[in-house]
């Protein structure tokens, strides 16, 4: 059988303008149409639910409740993977990962690189809310980054469903304020405290489309509350992190101890000592 769309990969589609990079650097966010087509989009959804049926990477802390305390037996109300395309690695010979290749360069310049993906599914019905946040409040407190996420929901995404909503300007600003969703040290989610959203604009998207975010940028999504599945592919673009000058401490990443690290550990440890 000849399935050209799992040995090579794409050629970009996307030439971003200046304009477009301008309104970037300006807003913290962008929106991109024609990222990926309703065919390789069809073919990542397959994929997609496959990797959450099976809970791919659960024992090693990489699939988890992303806003719930993670438990065995609990029903996951907002299922996140980190690096998804380590259990499909054919989602890297996508036209979706080559568009981030394209515009990491057209936005970052030369040094700007594609640096893995994640996923967010929203489940029918009761995916939960994903509170405001900026995702660098989740990373190492001691580097400085350039980066952005690119979100791509594998079938649009309305108001209803849980499309992304940003705060224009707010990656100008400092890393603000986080605690775990709720103020519980179980849950992996973070959120920002004290957001003024009065200027949030909610940016919802067809099939194909995607928003781009700074590692700064204030976002949220709401709940899911359509009988369909919301499923976030999104890819990471960024400059090499660089150790900061100024240092910081993010103390709401002190008081969290998850299901999820212990995973991690474990397996981490179980790796050392084969
Ligand atoms: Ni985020």
């Amino acid at each position: 059988m000849h399935n050209s769309w799992l040995t090579v990969e794409p050629h970009p589609t996307i030439d971003l303008s200046k304009h477009a990079i301008d309104a970037y650097r300006r807003d913290g966010f962008l929106v991109i149409h024609g990222f990926s087509t309703p065919e390789e989009l069809a073919r990542m959804r397959t994929i997609y639910d496959d990797l959450f049926e099976k809970r791919a990477g659960r024992e090693v802390g990489d699939e988890f409740d992303l806003a719930g305390a993670d438990a065995e037996d609990d029903r996951p109300v907002l299922p996140q993977i980190l690096s998804p395309s380590k259990y499909a690695p054919e989602l890297l010979r996508t036209l979706a990962v080559a568009n981030a290749r394209a515009i990491a360069k057209q936005i970052l310049g030369s040094t700007g690189e594609f640096g893995g993906d994640h996923a967010i599914l929203k489940p029918a019905s009761y995916g939960a809310a994903t509170p405001w946040h900026q995702d660098e409040a989740y990373w190492d407190p001691s580097l400085d980054y350039d980066s952005f996420s690119i979100w791509m929901p594998l079938s649009g995404a309305t108001v209803e469903s849980g499309c992304l909503h940003f705060i224009p300007g707010s990656h100008l600003g400092e890393v603000i304020p986080h605690q775990p969703i709720g103020g519980d040290p179980r849950v992996h989610g973070l959120e920002a405290i004290d957001v003024d959203a009065s200027k949030a604009v909610a940016i919802p998207l067809k099939e194909g489309s995607v928003t781009v975010h700074h590692n700064r940028t204030l976002h949220y999504a709401g709940p899911n509350s359509t009988q369909q599945h919301r499923r976030a592919y999104i890819m990471m673009c960024g400059k090499p992190a660089a150790p900061r000058q100024t240092p910081r401490q993010f103390h709401w990443k002190e008081v969290q101890s998850t299901e999820r690290s212990k995973r991690a550990e474990l397996a981490r440890n179980q790796g050392e000592n084969k």
